[in-house]
């Protein structure tokens, strides 16, 4: 493994083995021992979209790694008036041991792979969320004891999470099944493939999504990029919300998973997401451990 730029990119057993060290590194850190594998290495952090976890996990992530991490901001770097990828890639991995970018589109992100010299980790595009879902099996594999053979249901848009949420669950042996509205649907070379392996169901309704699930997950409507969009599809979604009726339909004991931020009594109910806030704010934890994983696989 080179890179972590897609969950396509990865076997299952590369899959079980990031999830089996980020529970050993976790594992380590409540028992305070410290494990500084990349000791004297850096990681640059290049954002080009606003964050919270993914930021804050990963510089963290890295410091408790024995290492350090810059936040490279897109307004601030050249890329942001005009130099290309190419050439950022080549001076960047002279320097940096390690890249993660949050950015637009996934292009970028493998053009950064192709020119650099050094790991590329995708902390966001505007087609996949690889380190979210990484974080996201590795919740949902503390709480249920196991993956292979549990249900997910995604209820909203078919955007970057809904993407990876496919490949990753099919991956580890999980189907899933999404309800989304017409013309909002998931990639349709994912779709295919997930169609292919026999693993995914596609709906519009979102309780016929829920019926039998172990995991529900949601997320925002509108994501990064899309805030224009927003009264349109704050339309397009009506219906498509994790509620109490729609939990009804999901197995006894369904865990609730979102990746966040979460809009209330959009995507989600209040009351449900403090329902399971147990679940989502381990889910939120388990980024840090999940990425010290994909750092220490890439990096040492
Ligand atoms: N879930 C997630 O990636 O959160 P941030 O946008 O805060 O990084
Ligand atoms: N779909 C959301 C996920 C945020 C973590 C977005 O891209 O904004």
């Amino acid at each position: 493994m080179k890179h972590l730029l897609k969950l396509g990119d990865l076997s299952t057993e590369q899959i079980i083995e990031i999830l089996d060290l980020a529970d050993t590194l976790k594992a380590e850190k409540k028992a305070g021992i410290e494990h500084h594998h990349l000791k004297g290495k850096t990681l640059g952090m290049i954002f080009t979209k606003a964050s919270t976890r993914t930021r804050v996990s990963f510089e963290v992530g890295m410091y408790q790694l024995g290492g350090n991490a810059l936040f490279l901001s897109g307004n601030d770097l050249q890329i942001g008036r005009g130099e290309p990828i190419e050439d950022t890639a080549r001076v960047l991995s002279r320097f940096l041991d390690g890249i993660m970018i949050r950015t637009f589109k996934q292009d970028d992100v493998e053009k950064l792979a192709e020119y650099g010299s050094i790991p590329i980790i995708n902390g966001l595009t505007d087609y996949c969320h690889p380190c979210q879902v990484l974080a996201d099996l590795q919740t949902i594999r503390e709480f249920k004891g196991k993956l292979a053979g549990l249900k997910l249901a995604f209820i909203g848009d078919g955007n970057n999470m809904a993407n990876s949420l496919i490949v990753g669950c099919i991956k580890v042996g999980m189907s899933v099944s999404i309800a989304c509205p017409n013309g909002y649907e998931p990639d349709a070379d994912i779709v295919k493939w997930g169609q292919a392996q026999g693993k995914l169901t596609i709906t519009n309704n979102p309780l016929e999504a829920a019926e039998g699930a172990d995991v529900v997950y949601t997320d925002v409507w509108a994501s990064m990029g899309q805030e224009g969009e927003a009264q349109i599809r704050r339309k397009a979604f009506e219906g498509f919300q994790v509620n109490d009726a729609l939990m009804a339909k999901a197995n006894d004991g369904a865990m609730v998973l979102h990746c966040l931020p979460a809009h209330r009594e959009e995507e989600i109910t209040a009351k449900v997401l403090e329902a399971h806030a147990n679940e989502i704010f381990e889910e939120a934890e388990n980024r840090m451990h999940a990425q010290k994983a994909v750092l220490v696989k890439l990096m040492k």
